[in-house]
């Protein structure tokens, strides 16, 4: 495992960006895996420059979020189809056809769940896998006691993610209570991973992911059993260390 600590939160999102940009320029039709929350933000907004200064080509890039709530519509600011279509696809001009979300609001919800993972494959698999990591140590939305070797499927939110993730809505009960979200095990299976953490409120997990045991408990743990991992984090995140 990499591990890059610098000194703010803004070069974190640049020097992740770099990274991106370098796997498109030398793989046009790489296929990213996509992480919402605010810590990729930057990453996001780093690469539409690249995009609008003519050095990066995304017109081949697919994208594949790493999860959905269940239960808002689609159309709900804060489903993560809304925040990738607003944060990834527009900006970065991928092609929509290529951004694929968890359908949140399928009926049949272990078809739609199958039809994911199905999804992913038939694209050739994840090139690089975007992560952010919540308090608690789960990535995408696998929470503590996850199985390391889950696929994608429906998950209860913690109360504590309910409450973490309850800015961006505007009551706390509005917060879902379910997700979709890709597995530890599909995660997992990215060929290469590159999680990125900002501020003190993530230091005990990024701690406990690169240097506790490895355990369901810290689903993050699993990127210690990844062949390639970065962990690009500022001196706040990597406090604990
Ligand atoms: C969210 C997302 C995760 C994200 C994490 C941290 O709930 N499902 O993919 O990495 O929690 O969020 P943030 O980056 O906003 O701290």
């Amino acid at each position: 495992m990499e591990i890059v600590i610098l000194p703010s939160a803004a070069e974190v999102g640049l020097l992740a960006a770099r990274k991106i940009s370098q796997l498109v320029t030398r793989k046009p039709d790489a296929v990213l895996g996509l992480a919402t929350g605010s810590s990729p933000l930057a990453i996001y907004a780093a690469l539409a420059a690249h995009v609008r200064d003519g050095s990066l080509d995304t017109s081949r890039v697919s994208g594949f979020a790493l999860d959905e709530y269940v239960g808002i519509p689609a159309e709900h600011p804060e489903s993560y189809a809304a925040v990738i279509h607003r944060e990834v696809t527009v900006p970065l001009r991928l092609d929509p056809a290529r951004v694929q979300v968890p359908d949140g609001r399928a009926a049949d919800v272990e078809q739609a769940c199958e039809r994911y993972e199905e999804a992913i494959r038939a694209a050739g698999g994840v090139d690089l896998q975007i992560l952010g990591i919540g308090a608690n140590g789960h990535v995408g939305f696998n929470e503590p006691t996850s199985s390391f070797a889950s696929r994608t499927r429906i998950k209860t939110l913690t109360e504590r993610t309910r409450a973490d993730n309850a800015r961006f809505f505007d009551t706390p009960d509005e917060v879902p209570t379910h997700c979709l979200t890709q597995g530890l095990g599909t995660i997992s299976e990215a060929r290469e991973l590159l999680l990125v953490a900002q501020g003190p409120q993530k230091a005990a997990a990024v701690a406990a992911a690169v240097e506790g045991p490895v355990t369901s408990m810290c689903p993050a743990s699993i990127l210690q059993h990844h062949r390639r991992v970065t962990l690009v984090v500022d001196e706040a995140a990597a406090a604990d260390l």
